[in-house]
């Protein structure tokens, strides 16, 4: 794109300093920088941005709602609070009835499933899997499957947090076999994990339908149905941390919906606040217990934030919306098939389900795919795409994840400006 702007210099006061880019305004899909070029946003924000940008009536609600009251302390109900929690367990799997809001962030909301569970069970050890990502606390960073996150992180790490092979990474051990065999093989393998590598103490189990930060692999359903039923014969707390796949990512409300295996507990933030910080932890009714102190944020059940939770679970109810996601899903898959099949030499696999789409690339080597798949995404700046890539795995997964509101017409922008970009850069 003509005019791309490399001037704009940061503050000099910045911890780490942003690029240059200076966004300017947004609307749906598309953002302006401040030199007047529109991008489409592939990756929804911060693949928060469900309804993208300046919805309007995500707009009215804020207005409306700042001129009553802003925040209210948790101890106290308000109207959107309170309507939140109704429609939460309205749109969630019928076993989840009960609703914790006390955290304003993914990251607090995992933590927060995982003292639930710990609660109830009596037990402390939590299990997650290789390339997970459940946010950047000291214990999430403990949870999520990745070197790097505690790598710059000596001495008090918290404890009884392990990570077991997720079915993705047994690839490069059992290669030629199907994701379903395994699923299978990551099931068996982690009952002998549990057996001799953890104290038996197991309170949570942790994953994501689809991995959000991991390279958007999708877990096989029998690998799902397979930890779910080794919860119930062990008394272990199965959570989905949806915080990327849940409320109309996948197509589904829930990437549970589209596993069609449910778990006992659903953690949800990002795209529920639309750009307003807010999270929530569906649990079942069992799993009361933890005291109303023990995970209890100043931002939690922000009034605000919960205003515009309403709106956007209203519409994602709609009854033409999910379908019409699925249905541009199913076009945008269509097209990342067809150009991964014309550039077959650097597009190993595209994966994902709904709006949530991933392209891992090979070269030569593992250093030269995730060189191209930073490429293309700085790449696509210039032709007016906002990409972001996977930093798991080796980092070599573009990431194709717009707002929930696209339209055919604009999927077709999206898809025709990708093709471009890969004749060019490829
Ligand atoms: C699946 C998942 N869980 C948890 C988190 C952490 O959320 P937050 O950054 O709001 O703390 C993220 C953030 O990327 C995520 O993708």
């Amino acid at each position: 794109m003509e005019g791309l702007r490399v001037h704009n210099e940061p503050p000099q006061g910045y911890y780490h300093q942003p690029s240059n880019l200076l966004v300017d305004h947004g609307k749906g899909v598309h953002f302006w920088d401040s030199d007047g070029n529109r991008y489409i946003d592939c990756a929804s924000g911060t693949f928060n941005l469900h309804l993208g940008y300046s919805h309007p009536e995500i707009t009215r609600a804020i207005r409306e709602q700042a001129e009553r009251v802003l925040h209210v302390t948790s101890s106290f109900q308000s109207g959107p609070v309170n309507d939140l929690v109704e429609n939460l367990v309205r749109v969630s799997p019928e076993n989840l009835t009960r609703v914790h809001l006390k955290s304003s962030g993914g990251s607090e909301a995992v933590e927060g499933a995982v003292k639930i569970a710990q609660q109830a069970t009596g037990r402390d050890e939590v299990i997650s899997f290789y390339r997970s990502h459940h946010g950047q606390t000291l214990n999430m960073i403990e949870a999520s499957g990745n070197a790097f996150r505690r790598k710059p992180f000596r001495g008090g790490q918290p404890h009884g947090y392990y990570k077991a092979p997720d079915p993705y990474s047994l690839r490069r051990v059992f290669p030629g076999k199907s994701d379903e065999e395994l699923g299978q093989y990551a099931l068996a393998l982690l009952e002998e994990h549990i057996e001799y590598a953890t104290s038996d103490r197991i309170a949570a189990i942790l994953i994501e339908p689809i991995t959000g930060n991991g390279g958007n692999v999708v877990q096989p359903r029998g690998f799902l149905r397979g930890l779910r039923k080794l919860c119930d014969e062990r008394g272990i707390v199965l959570v989905y941390d949806e915080i990327q796949t849940g409320l109309g990512r996948t197509g589904h409300m829930f990437g549970a919906d589209h596993a069609g295996v449910y778990p006992d507990m659903i953690t949800v933030a990002k795209g529920l606040g639309g750009g307003l910080p807010i999270a929530a932890i569906l649990c079942e009714e069992r799993l009361l217990g933890l005291g109303p102190n023990d995970h209890s944020f100043t931002f939690g059940a922000n009034v605000l934030a919960a205003s515009v939770a309403n709106v956007i679970l209203e519409v994602i109810s709609r009854p033409e919306f999910l379908p019409r996601v699925r249905r541009v899903g199913d076009y945008v898959e269509q097209r990342l098939r067809a150009l991964a099949e014309r550039h077959s030499r650097n597009v190993a696999e595209v994966r994902g389900a709904g709006l949530m789409w991933g392209l891992e690339l090979t070269a030569d080597s593992p250093q030269d795919a995730v060189d191209l798949t930073n490429t293309l995404a700085h790449d696509g700046l210039g032709h007016g795409l906002f990409l972001r890539t996977s930093r798991y795995g080796y980092g070599n997964v573009l990431k194709v994840r717009p707002p929930l509101v696209m339209t055919l017409g604009e999927a077709t922008e999206m898809c025709d400006r990708l093709d471009e970009l890969f004749e060019e850069t490829v």
